[in-house]
């Protein structure tokens, strides 16, 4: 099977094992890692269901979800998550998100993931438009991707239901005219 791990200075993002459960765990299941997601905290079964799909993307032919395990590269240590997805491969748009594990915020780590799978979007998979969604509120999400080199389009309202709150979205996106500049 193709490689498809992503090298940054810091970090590798690489393909999920059946070994990641735990640390996945530890931080899927946390409160407020999750808080402005529309999933968990997580179970101990959402873990599973969520760690077989991804390890499932692996095998998708085309492939057109690329969901993949933060490594801290001179530790080894698996840090977080973070994906690229095709969403339409027509007009050749994706969308990228990410999760770390909270003692490892504030180093810089989200920025050079979005980076990571902007790069890896348009140089890797060619696409043209990649988009990101955060809550509003989400202040450090919106900075990764303004730091990544997104532009805010908009606000969808009501765009994700989280238990029984529907939550409005922040519409950020880059296309690669953006960085060809
Ligand atoms: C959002 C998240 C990925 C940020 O990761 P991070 O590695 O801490 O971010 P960075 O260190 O790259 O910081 C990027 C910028 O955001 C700012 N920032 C980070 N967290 C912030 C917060 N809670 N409030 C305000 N600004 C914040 C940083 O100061 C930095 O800006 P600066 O360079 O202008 O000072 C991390 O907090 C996380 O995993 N959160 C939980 C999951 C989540 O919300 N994912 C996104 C869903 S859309």
């Amino acid at each position: 099977m193709k490689d498809n791990s992503i090298f940054t200075e810091r970090l590798i993002l690489r393909e999920y094992k059946l070994e990641d459960f735990d640390t996945i765990h530890s931080y899927a299941s946390d409160s407020e890692t999750v808080k402005y997601m529309d999933w968990g905290p997580n179970s101990l079964e959402a873990t599973q269901h969520f760690l077989n799909e991804v390890i499932g993307q692996q095998a998708q032919n085309p492939r057109r979800d690329y969901e993949l395990a933060i490594v801290l590269a001179k530790e080894n240590r698996h840090i977080g998550g973070g994906g690229i997805h095709i969403s339409n491969a027509k007009n050749r748009e994706g969308w990228i998100g990410y999760t770390l594990n909270k003692a490892y915020w504030g180093n810089g780590f989200g920025t050079e993931t979005a980076k990571a799978l902007i790069s890896y979007g348009f140089n890797q998979l060619g696409l043209h438009r990649i988009y990101a969604t955060c809550d509003p509120t989400n202040k450090g999400s919106a900075r990764v991707l303004e730091k990544a080199g997104m532009t805010l389009e908009g606000i969808m309202r009501q765009h994700k239901l989280k238990g029984t709150q529907w939550r409005d979205s922040c519409l950020y996106a880059i296309l690669e005219t953006d960085i060809k500049k």
